[in-house]
């Protein structure tokens, strides 16, 4: 089969001709259709991920067809429409990932393929209302946004919620759900033209985080937060706990602006703020997740398709933070 391999530290991807895998009793093998980018892609490129091995074959996220099923597995899989969830061995509690959670893409190889295998208590039939590029968009970045805004945070209807560098994969899909949700959300981005965009998605406001004056600018728009989503971190975070209400939650799952630093442990107290860290999902959550997006009918933001042989385009998109949305490989 064809597949996108990445060699080597600061490598590109590139097209090779690889084994197609075969299947213990419990996997299945799934024709992919669509494929699509999250930063930890990009994380394990330039060698910035734990348990990093080469050569690889990325790509957490993924929609197709089942095309192999193993010996223990339900044949009624074959030819189904499916997407795959890449979370494996969560365990057995809801709290937290076990120590043996792997998520596909690495260190098993991931969807970037003409194929990739599977567990089958990974599969879910695609949504009927997606196409495959829509339901390749969600894996990952759904059960991320899923569980930092419900599972942890507890974002409710009406609460305000601020969705921090809302051109995020996974920060869209947390938009998307809190204004489903019924919540009051704000955004901030670094691009004016994606604030515009998230409020055609239904944010109230937004603010663009480059401009100095921007947190006093949002709690001019919005007086302050009950939920804040956000992947950035850094220096930034201190800015977080200013706009946060008293009782507030901040619920963050990425650290892409690095370290926290100087945060005032007497805002955090006297506010009796939550600071929770969050990890993609449980099955459980996605299959909540899944529930959400049916019963909303929602539709993934897909930024741009790319071609198979396309895909360091679609990386350096990724890493110059140029998309609104998921990027997604077309992989027929
Ligand atoms: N723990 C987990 O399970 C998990 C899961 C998924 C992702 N992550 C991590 O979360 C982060 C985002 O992942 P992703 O796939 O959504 O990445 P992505 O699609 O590349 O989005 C990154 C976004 O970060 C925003 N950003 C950059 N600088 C910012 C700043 N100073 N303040 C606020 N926002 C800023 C940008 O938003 P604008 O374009 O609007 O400026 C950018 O689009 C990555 O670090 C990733 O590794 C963790």
């Amino acid at each position: 089969m064809k597949a996108l391999v990445l060699e080597g530290l600061n490598q590109p991807l590139t097209v090779k001709e690889v084994e197609t895998p075969s299947l213990l009793p419990d996997e299945v093998l799934v024709k992919v259709k669509a494929a699509s980018f999250n930063h930890r892609d990009n994380w394990i490129q330039v060698g910035l991920y734990a348990g990093i091995k080469y050569p690889i074959i990325l790509g957490s996220d993924g929609a197709g067809v089942v095309s192999e099923v193993g010996e223990d597995v339900d044949k009624a899989w074959l030819n189904k429409e499916v997407l795959i969830n890449p979370g494996n061995f969560w365990g057995n509690t809801e709290k937290y990932q076990a120590k043996e959670f792997k998520i596909l893409g690495l260190p098993e190889d991931g969807t970037f393929a003409e194929y990739v295998k599977t567990k089958a208590i990974n599969l879910y039939d695609k949504p009927a209302h997606l196409s495959f590029e829509e339901a390749a968009a969600i894996p990952l970045g759904g059960v991320t946004a899923f569980r930092a805004l419900f599972s942890r945070a507890g974002a409710q209807a009406k609460e305000k919620v601020l969705i921090n560098g809302v051109g995020g994969g996974v920060a869209l899909f947390a938009l998307q759900y809190a204004v489903a949700e019924g919540c009051e959300v704000y955004v901030t981005s670094g691009s004016d033209e994606k604030i515009e965009k998230a409020k055609f998605l239904g944010a109230y406001g937004g603010v663009n985080y480059r401009i100095s004056s921007w947190v006093n600018d949002l709690k001019e728009m919005a007086g302050g937060f009950d939920v804040i989503v956000d992947s950035a971190a850094g220096e930034g975070f201190r800015d977080l706990v200013e706009l946060a209400n008293p009782g507030g939650r901040i619920v963050f799952y990425g650290a892409t602006k690095g370290t926290i630093k100087d945060l005032d442990p007497r805002r955090i107290f006297w506010k009796q703020l939550n600071i929770l860290g969050s990890t993609m999902g449980s099955k459980h959550d996605f299959e909540n997740m899944l529930r959400f997006i049916e019963q909303h009918k929602l539709l993934p933001v897909v930024d741009k398709v790319f071609d198979f042989t396309e895909a360091n385009e679609a990386l350096e998109r990724m890493k110059k933070s140029e998309q609104f949305g998921k990027i997604v490989l077309k992989i027929d």
